[in-house]
């Protein structure tokens, strides 16, 4: 029984995030998705908006779960039997700051990290993009799951 966790800030989910959800379901026998409690940018949505949202997202889906954390992100990990973070990479843009926490995270814990490459459809989706668009009246319901257009929406009325 392999167990996986997906972290992120998830300000706000989008498609790009389910996607690496939903594939790292298809290698792993379960998937954990670690909602950062107080990401270093004050957030849109508060922690419990965002796991909420991810809930929402992955109802009927048993083997997902979704949980908010503090502090280190391995202190995490570790408490909750973590076999292996994954992350997704969209580019290379992505790549320096992703390889230094993989390698500080297995420094500090001897947890693995395994990239997978973001669906090229997805490659230019961001959270912070996402909430860019929907301040300044732009459409992003092709950008994040149904459920998070409604929260943007509410959030920021258009
Ligand atoms: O969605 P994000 O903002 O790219 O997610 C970044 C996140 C939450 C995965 C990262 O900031 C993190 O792991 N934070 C926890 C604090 C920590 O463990 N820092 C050391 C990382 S090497």
């Amino acid at each position: 029984m392999t167990i996986a966790l997906c972290p992120g800030s998830f300000d706000p989910p989008t498609n790009g995030h389910v996607d690496v959800i939903q594939r790292s379901l298809a290698i792993f026998d379960e998937v954990v998705v670690g909602v950062i409690g107080n990401p270093s940018k004050s957030p849109m949505f508060s922690a419990e908006e965002r796991v909420d949202l991810l809930r929402k997202v992955f109802t009927g889906v048993d083997r997902v779960g979704v949980e908010t954390f503090d502090g280190l992100l391995v202190d995490f990990a570790v408490g909750r039997g973590i076999d292996v973070i994954v992350k997704g990479l969209r580019g290379v843009a992505d790549f320096d700051s992703e390889l230094q926490m993989a390698q500080m995270n297995h420094h500090l814990s001897g947890i693995e990290t395994c990239f997978v490459a973001t669906n090229p459809s997805h490659g230019y989706i961001s959270s912070s993009l996402v909430k860019e668009v929907a301040r300044l009246g732009g459409n992003t319901d092709r950008l994040v799951p149904a459920e998070v257009q409604q929260a943007l929406n509410a959030k920021v009325p258009r």
